[in-house]
């Protein structure tokens, strides 16, 4: 990059409406002038999961109001954008589509450029927003929509080693939550239910660890949760308090198994790669429980690694990342036109097979 950026960015593709502008100075690191997030949580709350389209009519009625807040609060108009980068994929197609017909409309009024981002690259060049890591490094991503584990080692260059075959780890939380009568989202009431129990009295599978390679599987695992519940329930005729702390610590530490071994695969993978400052970012909701961070931080540590962990609210859906994404894309000569289409699926690292499997938050990949 060798010039100065101030760029707007949209996102829609879940179930956050989300609008911001970011300055990025080469050599220095990125500004967040605004970052305005409108949730629908309160929307879907009944369904039990993200009901498309309810989440399409909201962020077509957000969206614009969004953008105004983003540009009102960053000081900016949209004539002293350089750039408008919106999330084209993948992800929920009516929210991308909303985003996208709204990026359109306001590059082809304004004359400003266009370019489309995969969401997925918002959150991985995300330690770079917040942290300025070089490249490459290891990226864990895992939310409620989301598990994968890249090597990044561009804006535009990705190589993904491993990824869910099935549900990704935040659904796994809410699901087991939901079937042992916890408030959602699922994982911090695990978490805090954990904190008093016994883990090693349920001992639930580890799906994918005797295999070799960094795919994960969190399917067989919310099953075996249920399992559990069920025996207990048969026995006793119920679950009591210390049962169903007993259940979570269990299941939270089955997760963090499967989590912490297969990035510690990953980064034997990718060590020989590194440079001289080797680094493992994590980026996702899930990232933010205590006991799955600590071990990655202990496999990190292990393998001579620099952690990385942004701030929360950079890790979950937000534009900021979409508009930094956006930015390095443009500055190495990135733009589009009106011919840019929304996409369903949109694997980053295109050189490998796409992952089967759609959960409660779209595709993941
Ligand atoms: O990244 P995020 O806010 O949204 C998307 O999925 O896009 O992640 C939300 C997910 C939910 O499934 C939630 O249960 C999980 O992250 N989560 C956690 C914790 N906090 C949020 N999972 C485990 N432990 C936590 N403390
Ligand atoms: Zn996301």
């Amino acid at each position: 990059m060798t010039e100065a950026l101030t760029i707007l960015g949209l996102e829609s593709s879940c179930d956050d409406t989300a609008a911001a502008v970011v300055s990025v100075v080469p050599g220095a690191l990125a500004k967040i002038l605004s970052n305005v997030v409108y949730g629908q949580t309160e929307l879907h709350g009944a369904f039990g999961g993200v009901v498309p389209e309810i989440a399409a009519r909201a962020h077509a009625e957000k969206i614009d109001v969004c953008v105004k807040d983003a540009l009102e609060q960053s000081g900016h108009s949209l004539g002293r954008i350089d750039a408008i980068s919106v999330t084209a994929g993948p992800g929920l197609i009516g929210g991308v589509l909303s985003g996208l017909m709204c990026a359109k409309g306001l590059s082809i009024g304004s004359g400003v450029p266009l370019v489309g981002v995969n969401h997925l690259a918002g959150h991985a060049l995300t330690p770079r927003l917040t942290d300025n890591v070089s490249y490459p490094y290891l990226m864990l991503l895992v939310s409620g929509g989301h598990c994968q584990l890249l090597i990044v080692h561009g804006c535009d260059e990705f190589t993904r080693l491993g990824s869910t075959i099935d549900d990704a780890p935040g659904e796994a939380f809410d699901k087991v939550a939901r079937l042992l009568g916890l408030s959602q989202p699922g994982g911090p009431s695990i978490e805090l239910a954990a904190k008093g129990g016994d883990s090693t009295r349920f001992r639930l599978t580890r799906p994918l660890l005797d295999r070799p390679g960094c795919d994960m599987s969190f399917s067989g695992l919310k099953t075996a949760a249920l399992r559990a519940r069920d025996l207990v329930v048969k026995e006793k005729g119920g679950l009591s308090r210390q049962d169903r702390s007993d259940l979570c610590a269990g299941f939270q530490e089955a997760v963090k198994d499967v989590l912490a071994e297969k990035t510690r695969r990953a980064l034997l993978e990718y060590l020989p790669l590194a440079g001289n400052t080797p680094v493992l970012a994590v980026a996702g909701g899930v990232a933010s429980n205590q006991a799955i961070r600590t071990a990655l931080e202990t496999v990190s540590a292990e393998m001579g690694v620099k952690f990385v962990a942004p701030p929360l609210a950079l890790c979950t859906d937000n534009a900021a990342m979409i508009a930094y994404a956006g930015a390095e894309l443009f500055a190495s000569g990135r733009q589009d036109d009106m011919r840019l289409s929304a996409r369903p699926r949109w694997p980053l690292d295109q050189s490998s097979p796409s992952m089967l499997g759609s959960g409660k938050k779209g595709a993941k990949a």
